[in-house]
């Protein structure tokens, strides 16, 4: 279904030398001029391996589907700068563009609409798997456990055309999944998909329509929905995606391989993150002028505190996502009318860490998660649900990654190498000797 656009090129080579002799490692450039030491002969020509914690500075793959320029703030998705796809595209016109490489003719869009929209439903066996969860649990592990089990229902995807229909059916069922994660933690009855309406409307409506009322879907709501799923479709090699790869690498089904990607994505470092802003927003808030202390904390290595929402791995300038996002809170919060009170926090805190040493001299600025969480709560998404929010948009993302993954004709199974730092070799003693 991928293609890749261009391809990297050997560009030059690396000295090492070790213990007096040098090794070349050939340097591959890639299509936005980014370079890379290749090492994959580094163990068997020098006998030694690389470290780097947090893989920083490694590159665990070559990709052709979205490019960041962390210092210039740029994301595209297959070359397509994110500006213009949050502003002109849908989120399936992106799912098809993360997919496949190009852009739908008008055609193919309406044909793979059409195909989600059938396969928005639940099996009936299937919708009672939430009725086992206590009402109190996390949406979070329920999605990954309802995708996981996706694998008793469905044939494994190993063939090309099973794994169109298993990624038809994981884009289709997953906002029906949330919303009956959801409607049991509140004791609601679930409300069944609709084939009338479009991606966003149709999730409003089950998240929010109840058996004995009318219920019509905000058109602006549902595009500022779009609009952020459109936002966290991609994003290369992070935390959850670089999970997905590693444990499809294993030729995992596909859908245990994004139950997988769901909890990496939950962790308040990553996903998570969008809860815990509006938990910090809500605690400064509370405690009326706590914005100060609360940065005076973020900054004391004593202190576990974190400013949420801040920081980045790769934009060590202001991430683009988090800038569109922050001109969509003001349009949302006008037309919804919510209340302004967490946004004026966050600009505050925003206007204090962007002129503060700390922050400047580590580059921390809002990322993805610093506003997306004041518009889900404006557009009435539970807290706890605004990481399942963040898995309906990735999950394009994760399956775009998964096949160009499968693709890959340099594809071998992910295993990392170590410094073992442990005891050297020592005989067993009998627990009467010990
Ligand atoms: C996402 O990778 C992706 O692409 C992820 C994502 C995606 O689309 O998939 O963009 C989505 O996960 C966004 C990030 C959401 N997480 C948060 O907002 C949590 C808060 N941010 C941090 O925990 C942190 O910035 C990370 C986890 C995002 C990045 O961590 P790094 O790259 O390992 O950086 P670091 O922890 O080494 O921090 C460098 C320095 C440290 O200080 P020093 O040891 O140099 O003195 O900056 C400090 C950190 O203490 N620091 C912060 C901070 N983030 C970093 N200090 C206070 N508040 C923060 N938020």
């Amino acid at each position: 279904m991928s293609k890749s656009s261009g391809e990297a090129t050997a560009s030059d080579t690396a000295q090492l030398t070790i213990d007096g002799k040098t090794f070349d490692l050939p340097i591959i450039e890639g299509t936005e001029g980014e370079r890379g030491i290749d090492i994959r002969k580094l163990r068997s020509q020098t006998g030694v391996i690389t470290l780097d914690a947090g893989f920083a500075n490694t590159g665990a793959c070559k990709s052709a589907i979205t490019f960041i320029d962390g210092e210039k703030g740029i994301l595209r998705y297959r070359g397509y700068p994110i500006e213009q796809l949050a502003q002109h595209s849908t989120f399936l016109e992106v799912s098809w563009l993360l997919l496949h490489g190009e852009l739908p003719s008008k055609a193919e869009l309406e044909e793979f609409t059409r195909e989600v929209t059938l396969h928005t439903m639940l099996h009936e066996d299937y919708r009672r798997l939430f009725d086992f969860m206590p009402k109190s649990s996390h949406p979070m592990p329920v999605a990954a456990a309802a995708v996981a089990a996706l694998s008793t229902f469905y044939p494994e995807p190993d063939t090309d055309d099973r794994i169109f229909r298993a990624t038809v059916r994981l884009l289709a069922k997953m906002p029906t999944i949330a919303a009956c994660a959801y409607k049991h933690s509140i004791g609601q009855p679930s409300m069944y998909p609709r084939n009338d309406l479009d991606y966003c409307s149709n999730f409003l409506q089950m998240m929010y329509a109840v058996p004995c009322e009318e219920y019509t879907p905000d058109p602006v709501v549902a595009r500022a929905l779009d609009q952020l799923l459109i936002l966290h479709a991609d994003h290369e090699q992070n935390c959850s995606t670089s999970t997905v790869r590693m444990v499809g690498s294993s030729h995992a089904s596909l859908y245990a391989t994004i139950a997988s990607g769901i909890s990496a994505l939950w962790g308040p470092l990553h996903g998570g993150a969008n809860q815990k802003v509006i938990e910090m927003l809500e605690r400064i808030a509370v405690e009326e002028g706590s914005a100060d202390e609360f940065l005076r904390k973020a900054k004391d290595k004593n202190e576990t505190t974190r400013l949420m929402g801040f920081g980045h791995r790769v934009y060590k300038s202001y991430d683009p996502r988090a800038k569109i996002l922050k001109q969509t809170c003001a349009d949302v919060l006008s037309r919804v009318g919510g209340s302004s009170r967490l946004l004026e926090i966050a600009q505050r805190l925003e206007e204090i860490a962007l002129s503060d040493d700390y922050f400047i001299e580590r580059k921390l600025f809002p990322n993805v998660d610093f506003y997306s969480g004041v518009i889900y709560q404006a557009i009435g998404i539970p807290v706890n649900m605004f990481t399942v929010m963040f898995t309906m948009g990735r999950l394009p993302g994760w399956i775009a990654q998964w096949l160009e993954m499968r693709h890959d004709p340099d594809f071998r199974i992910g295993r990392p190498r170590q410094i073992y730092t442990g005891e050297l070799m020592r005989d067993y003693v009998a627990a009467d000797k010990r």
